[in-house]
């Protein structure tokens, strides 16, 4: 999946996405030493943690969304490192004090060996104890193959508005939720133009991770439906997973 062509759509659906930024920024802190955060994107939880001090590298596969990353850092005068890599392959001559993969990182690795591929290569940079910590949509399936606006509309300073309607398809034999994007921009003498984005993001289920990280090597997680640490319960919207590499 490359997320070259979504950069500027992704800051705009979540610049102001905030719910996660203390608790990775805490949890960061109590580890102390070097974090390697998996799928950094637009550097959204990069330049947090690193504006509270924190040392850390943001792997991310797509250039465009490391270069939106740089200049967010950049305004806040920072400049924490960017890696371009996929979690899969990626080497780095590094051992991290904690292993992150914020906002549905892991959502983009689409079959057990993927899955398994980037659990064992994280664990080659990472001692033994290291925790690792990651969040994911618990899945929920809205109208699917239906063209749906859920309020997504944006104006800038120009008077033009980018209005997000999207359509989704499921493919329940892969796991597979595919969301076709088309987003309007309208100048503000009413002329229109459409562009087309196409995002696949395969789902978990809540035990079917737990198996995953025991079986590549690593704790049984602790697992919350919220970052404050709520039970996972049928109105949860996220899993929050914890876990250490054994
Ligand atoms: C939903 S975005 C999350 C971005 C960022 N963590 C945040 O919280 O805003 C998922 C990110 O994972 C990246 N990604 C996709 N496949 C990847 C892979 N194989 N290895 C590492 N990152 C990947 C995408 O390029 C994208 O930037």
């Amino acid at each position: 999946m490359n997320y070259d062509e979504f950069a500027d759509l992704y800051d705009h659906q979540y610049d102001l996405y905030r719910d996660d930024l203390h608790f990775y920024a805490g949890i960061a802190q109590r580890a102390g030493g070097k974090v390697l955060e998996v799928g950094a994107g637009t550097g959204r939880v990069t330049t947090f943690l690193s504006r509270k001090g924190v040392d850390v590298i943001g792997l991310e596969p797509s250039a465009r969304m490391i270069e939106r990353a740089r200049s967010r850092a950049a305004r806040d005068g920072l400049q924490p490192q960017f890696v371009q890599g996929d979690v899969r392959t990626f080497r780095l001559d590094e051992q991290f004090s904690l292993l992150i993969a914020p906002f549905n990182a892991l959502m983009h690795l689409y079959t057990p060996s993927e899955q398994l591929q980037a659990l064992e290569n994280l664990r080659t940079h990472a001692p033994k104890g290291t925790p690792f910590v990651f969040d994911l949509y618990v899945p929920r399936f809205g109208k699917m193959n239906t063209l749906r606006h859920e309020g997504e509309t944006f104006h800038a300073p120009d008077g033009s508005r980018r209005d997000i309607f999207l359509v989704q398809r499921h493919n329940k034999a892969r796991q597979h939720i595919t969301t076709e994007y088309h987003v309007d921009t309208t100048q503000p003498d009413g002329r229109l133009t459409r562009q087309h984005y196409t995002l696949t993001q395969r789902y978990y289920t809540r035990y079917e991770v737990e198996w995953l990280l025991r079986f590549a090597g690593f704790e049984s997680p602790k697992v919350t439906g919220s970052f404050q640490g709520g039970p996972l319960d049928s109105r949860s919207d996220v899993m929050v997973f914890q876990s250490r590499v054994i």
